[in-house]
Parts: structure tokens; sequence; C-alpha cells
């Protein structure tokens, strides 16, 4: 039986990407790239071109050139006016780049092993002035406490951009979460087969609360299924690692949210930190694996006092809803409040901060170190013994 497509979204700018190859071919450019110089790339680039291979970063077939890097960085668009808010570069440093012509193929590796090739469409510069630019333009800091603009300062000095084929998967695709590792291509199946008409994605880099939760089923009521999608690329030192947080998902997701409505997978992407612009870049990568609605609460994608609580939903005013495509849901910051006996949020809740129960994220982090469990006002009770036991093993 043909399975039904008819409700799925279509993805950003209409194709569906996919730059896995396969059978023959993949082993005929496999043993070519063998001799093609060799491109090592860091964490945040084997998690992008994970991204770019299936699709996820769709119309993207490779890393940006600098048309498309230009106008994304000033405009949040492609060259073809298409919305993009995430520039996704790959930088060598200059030694690297000077072994390598504009029109040449490399080999983007992972240590020694090939894992794509990459043809070099253009070469172009990425000095300290163009990282500012792109740091006060994308970040709107150029502050290098700012965990997104130190990684962009420290990267090479030159821009490869070109169209990407995957031969071989990161070893992360295999060693990290293999069974939650969903593709685009395999989300819009599991979506079309349950017969869900709208998604709503759920963008995480934190282990689930109260508030997450409320806002996560407030959703729910609304649309036909959740995708539950935390991001599992790199992030700070500090967060909580992705181990532990997808531990705590599945240790809710037992006994607190009906299976048949909920899709739990991982997002492979790296942290940028970027706050609004990472808010748009999030929401579009979801409507890829097929999401036709986006969750976006209090300072999304955010760090430290960089951004203004609603900035990350306020950004999404400034383009036409169809130049977008996936619905934003916005949540105003919710909260325990005593009084009420639940999760509200200023909208809901007549009562002051006195009544409320609130925790940063540095003073869970702090109760956690101590082995102290987190009220059950803040965290359900088989979470916090989850983090407990996950945090117990990282000391
Ligand atoms: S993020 O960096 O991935 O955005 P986090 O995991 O903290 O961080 O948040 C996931 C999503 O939940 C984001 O959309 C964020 O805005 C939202 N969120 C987190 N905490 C709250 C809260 N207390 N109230 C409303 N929204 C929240």
């Amino acid at each position: 039986m043909s399975e039904p497509y008819y409700n799925v979204i279509r993805p950003h700018g209409g194709v569906l990407v996919d730059r896995v190859l396969r059978g023959e071919v993949r082993e005929a450019v496999r043993e070519r790239a063998e001799r093609m110089v060799k491109v090592p790339l860091g964490r945040m680039g084997l998690s992008d071109l994970e991204l770019l291979a299936t699709g996820a970063l769709s119309p993207l077939t490779g890393f940006m050139l600098k048309a498309d890097y230009d106008r994304c960085v000033e405009e949040m668009r492609l060259a073809n006016g298409l919305v993009w808010s995430i520039p996704v570069t790959l930088a060598v440093e200059q030694g690297l780049a000077d072994r390598v012509r504009e029109g040449q193929e490399v080999a983007l590796c992972e240590g020694e092993r090939v894992l794509a090739v990459m043809e070099v469409a253009e070469k172009y510069p990425y000095d300290r002035k163009v990282k500012e630019r792109e740091a006060r333009e994308v970040y709107r800091t150029t502050d290098e406490a700012h965990p997104g603009v130190a990684r962009l300062y420290r990267q090479g000095e030159v821009l490869l951009g070109g169209d990407i084929w995957l031969v071989d998967w990161p070893a992360a695709c295999k060693t990290e979460f293999p069974e939650l590792r969903h593709t685009p291509a395999e989300t819009r199946r599991m979506f079309a087969r349950r017969g869900w008409r709208s998604v709503v994605g759920f963008q995480t880099r934190n282990p689930i609360h109260r508030a997450h939760e409320y806002i996560q089923k407030t959703a729910l009521e609304i649309v036909d299924g959740l995708f539950l999608h935390p991001l599992v690329g790199e992030t700070k030192k500090d967060d909580i690692p992705a181990e532990v947080r997808i531990a705590s998902y599945q240790a809710i997701l037992r006994d607190y949210y009906p299976a048949e409505r909920v899709i739990l997978g991982v997002f492979p992407a790296a942290m940028r930190y970027a706050g609004p612009r990472e808010a748009i870049f999030h929401a579009i990568a979801r409507k890829n694996y097929g999401c036709t609605h986006f969750i976006v609460g209090r300072d999304h994608a955010g760090v430290g006092n960089y951004y203004g609580t609603y900035d990350a939903q306020n950004i999404f005013d400034q383009f036409p809803p169809e130049d977008i495509g996936i619905v934003p849901l916005r949540f105003e910051h919710a909260f325990y409040c005593k009084k009420c006996g639940g999760i509200v949020s200023a909208k809901t809740c007549p009562h002051g901060p006195e009544d409320r129960i609130f925790l940063s994220g540095t003073q869970v982090r702090q109760m956690l170190e101590r082995g102290e469990m987190l009220p059950e006002e803040f965290t359900r009770p088989e979470v916090a013994r989850v983090l407990l036991e996950g945090m117990k093993h990282r000391k």
C-alpha cells in the first residue's frame, strides 16, 4: 500500500535535499576521495555535514558560497531570496586553503576517515573583519565571552564553499543515539503513517522540566502530534550532557506522555547560541523534518543576557509568514505558582513573584552537584533522579 503523503508540509525551498551517495557510485567516489586533499572537520562541521546530507538544511546542498553567506549575514536570506538566518560555512586555516584551488574536489574527513567530497566552487576570506560583521549581525554582539562568537573567532581564516556528497556517516551516527537519529525523510514518513496533519516541533538543549512539559502539552492540545527534538551536537561545557538530557526524556515519556501522539528524535546540530536568528534556523530545519508548527518560548537559543526574553519570537514578525512556512507557537515565560497550584504564565496567573517557584539553570546545576533532589514543582521526581544519577557519573 502506498504511504499517505497528503498531509506533509513542503520542505524549505520545495525539495527535500538528499546528498547521500549509495551503491557503486558511493564506492567509486570514496576510492577517488582517498587521493584528494583532506579537510578535517571539527565537531560543528561534522554536525553540519550530517544535516546537509540528510536534507535537514534544505535547500542547502553544501557549505555556503559567498553570495549566500553575505546575504544571509546581512539580510537573513540566501542569494535566491529564500529566508536563511544562520551561516552554514566551512572555515579552514590559510595553509590548507593554499593547497586547494577553486574547482578542485576535496575530501571532508573525521580524523583520517573520509566522509564526504566537496567540489570547492569558491574560496573566500574569513578574516577578523568579516568575522566581526558576522558576530554583530548574527549574534548581535562582538563579545568574545559569547560562546558562539568565541567559536566563530577561533575558526580558520578562509571559507570553502561548495556542494557536498556524503560517502560515509560521522561516527556519532553509530555511537550517539542511533535509534533516535531519524532523518527528515524518516520523520516525514513517521508523521504521515500516524496520519498527523499537524505536528509541533520542540527544540531543546536542556533536560525536561515542568515548564517545558507545560508548553509542549499546551501545544499538543491544538495539533495532532508532538515531535520532541533535543539538540545533541556540540554545546557549551557547562550545559548538561546530551546523554543525561535524552535519558530525562526517556524517563518522562514512559509515564506522562501519550505514546501514539509523541515522537522523540535527536537533532544533530551544534548550538550556536544565536538567540533570535537561531530560532528561525531551528524552525526552518524542523519544517524540513516535516513539522507544521514550532515552539518558541522564552529566550529561545539564548545565553547570558545577550537577548531580550521575547526577541526570538519577535524576529518572526520581520518576515511574511509564507516566507518561513512553519508556524511559530509563542509561549510566555512559564513557571510554577504556589497559589494556582500548577504551571502558569503571566498571561494566565494573577499572583505575584513571591508565589512563584523558579530555578535558573545555574541553580539547578549547583543543586545537582551538591546531590540535592530538585523540587517537584520544578521537575518531576523521575527526571530529577535521572539528573542526579547522570551528574554523579560525571564527577
Ligand atoms: S534552547 O537553547 O534550546 O532554546 P531550552 O532547552 O532551555 O533552550 O528551551 C527549549 C524551548 O523551551 C525554547 O523554545 C525555550 O524558549 C522554551 N522554554 C524554556 N524554558 C521556558 C519557560 N520557563 N517558559 C517558557 N518557555 C520556555
